[in-house]
């Protein structure tokens, strides 16, 4: 049985971690039923806590809180008004403020709750969702207005010491389950505890990288098509299909495709793309 400090630092852990109370005290009872079990490793909520399908099989593993099964359940809140919902990640979200600064009376951090479409009207709040870099917003029409679109051309632009954007016709791999979506921004720094998803760890590690492009060869011409976004175990991301590179700066662009392996780890030499430094540097994804 855990010790009650320690089940205390569980709990303050989970609460900081935005996990559910109840799935800590699941891990409290197992315990409980097979005392011969352990908290192993250091004590962290790294990955965050979901059920396992079977928690007394994998007991061992969730109990030093690394299990792969285990993931913070998706917090998608949604705000209603007369024609529109909006629907916010809480997860995505990396506090870019495009939406702030778009349309305050609408979001409002300072606020109890922060979205309230009826604040504006439903033109007004698509439009600046659609500005949100992360995918974090989304809308659902409810009066026969236009959907978002999605982008002809796919774009990745690379932030200056921080994550990938990307816009297009996106098919996300993520641990989860495959996606899809029309905006995304992803980890590059190896930080991440959403990964493949940015969630801004690269302002706690002082990721540094401007964003430029080293690479000498650019697709002759750009074609059509959706991009797959396929995270690789331990590596690089994989991203299939016809894109436009944008530097950090905005300065340079190039076009790649049918397939470009960028970076994750943070760690090459060629960023924004993989030079297979992961393996030395022993980056793990999960
Ligand atoms: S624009 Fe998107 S990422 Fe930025 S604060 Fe708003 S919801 Fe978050
Ligand atoms: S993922 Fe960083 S070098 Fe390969």
């Amino acid at each position: 049985m855990l010790e009650v400090g320690k089940v205390k630092l569980l709990r303050e852990l989970a609460r900081k971690e935005e996990v559910d109370s109840s799935y800590m005290s699941r891990i409290v009872n197992l315990t409980t039923l097979a005392p011969e079990i352990g908290i192993t490793g250091t004590l962290s909520l790294q990955g965050a806590l979901a059920p396992p399908p079977d928690c007394r099989q994998t007991c061992a593993e969730s109990l030093s809180l690394r299990c792969a099964a285990m993931r913070r359940p998706t917090k998608v809140r949604e705000y209603d008004a007369e024609g529109i919902t909006v629907t916010y990640d809480v997860k995505r979200c990396i506090h870019a403020e495009e939406c702030v600064r778009g349309l305050g009376r609408v979001f409002d951090p300072s606020r109890r709750v922060w979205v309230d479409p009826t604040q504006a009207n439903a033109d007004e709040i698509a439009a600046v969702i659609r500005r949100c870099p992360t995918g974090a917003l989304h809308f659902h029409r409810k009066d026969g207005g236009s959907a978002e679109p999605t982008p002809v051309q796919n774009e990745v632009r690379i932030t200056r010491d921080g994550p990938l954007y990307l816009r297009g016709d996106l098919e996300i791999h993520t641990p989860t389950g495959v996606m899809k979506d029309t905006r995304a921004s992803l980890c590059r720094c190896g930080a991440s505890r959403n990964k493949p998803f940015c969630d801004k760890s690269h302002v706690s590690i002082a990721f540094p990288d401007t964003g430029a492009i080293n690479a000498q060869t650019s697709a002759a011409e750009l074609g059509a098509g959706a991009l797959r976004v396929l995270p690789q175990k331990d590596g690089p991301c994989l991203i299939e299909g016809p894109l436009t590179l944008i530097s950090g700066d905005g300065a340079t662009t190039m076009y790649c495709g049918p397939k470009a392996w960028f970076c994750r780890c943070g760690h090459s030499g060629n960023k924004p793309f993989c030079d297979g430094s992961h393996a030395k540097v022993g980056f793990r994804d999960g």
